[in-house]
């Protein structure tokens, strides 16, 4: 080896070649971070409304956006007056008791507590978890339901619907299927899922879809506080009623909302 390096001509290529390896581009040694299927949007993303997160400093009792009675076509007055003035009014009282001496939290939006459940203090994690949950799920709900609502999806969802579940039918089916199969008090859910996918989802008690980096486009209360007066243990009669009063324009709202925040996250 030292003899054929001895060679001008060769030594010549040879610190050619090695000066050209060395300028070439290293591959990087440092991983760039894997994408996590479940990474969650950024914590200031909104899912309240769709435009402004739910404030903690303090939690209000957002006014119902029509009269109690105008959504009869499947809850009655009297069920709407109970589940909002009280049920409602009791989560974000219970959350502003919670918060009481908590400045930090009180900064933080209600979305930005539920995502991340561990920076909140332990003695009073489970009460956040269910209040502020309870409170974002039923700003949520008031608006998703409209006199004027029900009928065939329109817009933009409707086309992923079909795209996802095949037809609506088949999309309320499982839907109410899911609503159906809950087990006591929760929760059901089309959601965009992290991979962008519309999904149906349920969960227990208050939680919020976002708690599992989803976003919550409608989602329908199967609470026994939502329909017992009329519907007594018919949960299933509920849910399909409940589709009459389905708000299409801001179910297609939060859609585009869900897309734009997926997008820039
Ligand atoms: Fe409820």
């Amino acid at each position: 080896m030292r003899k054929f390096l001895q060679h001008p001509i060769t030594l010549f290529l040879t610190l050619i070649l090695g000066f050209f390896v060395a300028c070439q581009p290293q591959a990087s040694t440092q991983q760039t971070p894997a994408q996590s299927p479940t990474a969650s949007p950024t914590v200031s993303t909104p899912v309240a409304y769709v435009d402004r997160p739910l404030t903690a400093s303090p939690a209000q009792l957002p006014p119902l956006p029509y009269d109690a009675g105008a959504l009869s076509k499947a809850i009655d007055a009297e069920t709407m007056r109970i589940h909002h003035d009280r049920h409602h009014q009791t989560y974000v009282d219970n959350l502003n008791t919670a918060l009481k001496d908590q400045p930090n939290l009180q900064n933080l939006s209600i979305e930005a507590m539920l995502r991340d459940l561990n920076a909140v203090p332990e003695n009073i994690r489970n009460t956040i978890r269910n209040n502020a949950g309870g409170h974002l799920n039923h700003t949520i709900f008031w608006q998703i339901m409209s006199p004027e609502g029900g009928g065939q999806p329109t817009g933009a969802i409707a086309q992923a619907i079909n795209q996802t579940f095949g037809n609506f039918e088949s999309f309320r089916k499982q839907f109410n299927e899911a609503g159906g199969d809950r087990f006591g008090s929760g929760w059901v859910w089309l959601v965009r899922n992290a991979q962008g996918q519309l999904q149906i989802v349920s969960t227990a008690n208050q939680d919020n879809p976002i708690m599992e980096g989803n976003y919550p486009i409608m989602g329908n209360d199967v609470w026994e506080h939502a329909y017992y007066l009329r519907y007594q243990n018919r949960r299933a009669d509920y849910l399909n009623n409940w589709w009459n009063v389905v708000n299409w324009n801001e179910i297609n709202r939060r859609f585009q909302a869900a897309s734009q925040q997926q997008a820039r996250s």
